[in-house]
This record gives C-alpha cells, sequence and structure tokens, in this order.
C-alpha cells in the first residue's frame, strides 16, 4: 500500500504521516529530507546557495545512507536548515537528480533498521503529482500560515531552539510563495487527494479523519 501525504511547509504533514506508518506498519519517507540534505552539505562546504551547479552535483551525489548521517547534524532540521532545502529544492536539475532515490524507495520499502515493510507512507509536497501519481491514497494537509507558523515555532522551541513567531511566520509566508512558483512541483493537490484544511483541527482530529479515510478504501 502506498498513501501520500502531501501540503505547504509546516502543515502537519510529518506529524499525520508518521501516526499513520505506525497504525499501519508502513515505512515513512519524509522526502523533504533529500532536499535538507543537500542544502546541508552546501552549508557545511561554505558553498554559495544560489550556485545551481554546486547544487545539482551534490544531488548527484546523495545517497539514501548519506542522507541518513546528515540528518543526524543539528542543522537539518533548523530554520536555516529549512531555508537552505527550500531555495535547492527550488532548482530543477537538483529535483530531477533525486527523483529516482524516492520513487525506488516504493519498490523495496525497509523500516529504519533495515527490515521490510509492506508499504510506505510519502511525506512531501509533490509525491501524491510526481513521486508517486499510482498511489492508492493521496492527501494534502493545509493551514492558515499562522497556525503553521505556530506550529513550527512551537517545535523549535520543544527542542530548545532559539525562535522568534514573526520570523517563523514570515519564514513561512517566503517559502510558500517560492513553493508556489515552482513549474515541476506545484504547491497543488492531485486531482484524487483528500484535502483537509487543519488550521481548527487537532493532531488526534486529523489522524481520525485520515483513519476513516483509509479504512473506506481499503
Ligand atoms: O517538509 P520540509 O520542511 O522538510 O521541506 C523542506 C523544503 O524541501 C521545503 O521548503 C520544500 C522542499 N520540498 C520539496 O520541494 N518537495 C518535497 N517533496 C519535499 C520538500
Amino acid at each position: 500500500m502506498i498513501i501520500t501525504v502531501d501540503g505547504p511547509a509546516a502543515a502537519g504533514k510529518g506529524t499525520l504521516s508518521q501516526k499513520l506508518a505506525d497504525k499501519y506498519g508502513l515505512a515513512y519517507f519524509d522526502t523533504g529530507m533529500v532536499y535538507r540534505a543537500v542544502g546541508l552539505r552546501m552549508l557545511l562546504n561554505n558553498c554559495d546557495l544560489n550556485n545551481v551547479e554546486v547544487a545539482e552535483k551534490e544531488a548527484e551525489n546523495l545517497t539514501f545512507v548519506s542522507m541518513i548521517e546528515l540528518s543526524k547534524n543539528k542543522d537539518f532540521r533548523s530554520a536555516r536548515g529549512g531555508e537552505a532545502a527550500s531555495i535547492v529544492s527550488s532548482y530543477s536539475g537538483v529535483r530531477a537528480r533525486l527523483l529516482d532515490m524516492q520513487k525506488n524507495f516504493a519498490k523495496n520499502p525497509t523500516f529504519a533498521d533495515g527490515t521490510p515493510a509492506k508499504g510506505v507512507i510519502y511525506d512531501g509536497r509533490d509525491t501524491g503529482t510526481v513521486i508517486c501519481p499510482n498511489a492508492k491514497i493521496k492527501f494534502f494537509i493545509t493551514a492558515s500560515p499562522e497556525v503553521r507558523a505556530k506550529r513550527r515555532y512551537d517545535e523549535f522551541i520543544a527542542k530548545g531552539m532559539d525562535a522568534q513567531y514573526d520570523v517563523v511566520l514570515s519564514d513561512v509566508k517566503k517559502r510558500d510563495e517560492r513553493d508556489a512558483n515552482r513549474k515541476d512541483a506545484p504547491m497543488k493537490p492531485a486531482d484524487d487527494a483528500i484535502i483537509l484544511d487543519t488550521s481548527d483541527m487537532g493532531i488526534d482530529d486529523v489522524f481520525n479523519e485520515a483513519v476513516k479515510v483509509i479504512e473506506g478504501k481499503i
């Protein structure tokens, strides 16, 4: 079984995806990681994030294993890391080079410890449209920019990171704008996606709603 969870930054895709993966015993692929890994590699090497050729080279060389290694770095999930990911993910050449790694995961899905899984939850804004257009179940999770900024801000604070709500909100809006104007990964739901606006919903409500949809389809 393949389920995709698309939507804008900080809409709650990750939390929902992980809970669904646990419930249905599926592997979880957070596709934002591929862009975070390329962006972080460039930050660590002091590369100019506007250098498309270097970004493409980093994408070309990225392996699943090196991505997991990079994900242990403290900047992987930081605001700086997110900004770098957002910039490199806007390059078509970078996206093209990271496509196979993402698609191939569904052919042989595994859990973090390497054991095989019977399916995948893909989390990421183009997973239902580009990575897995044939997925059986597709969600598009969204929420207002203010609600998403508050969630991201709370996440940073809970992790003991420095954050200011106004800065996080302006980052979310900036990212939305950059992500919306992307030709090869438009920020829009797949035609057959179920749209969930989570602005006024807690995570349990979102989860229960998603489970209802899945149970209706399997
Ligand atoms: O979900 P995230 O915050 O980890 O994503 C980081 C950036 O990566 C985000 O700004 C957009 C990009 N991204 C993308 O373009 N396509 C995906 N499937 C996942 C993430």
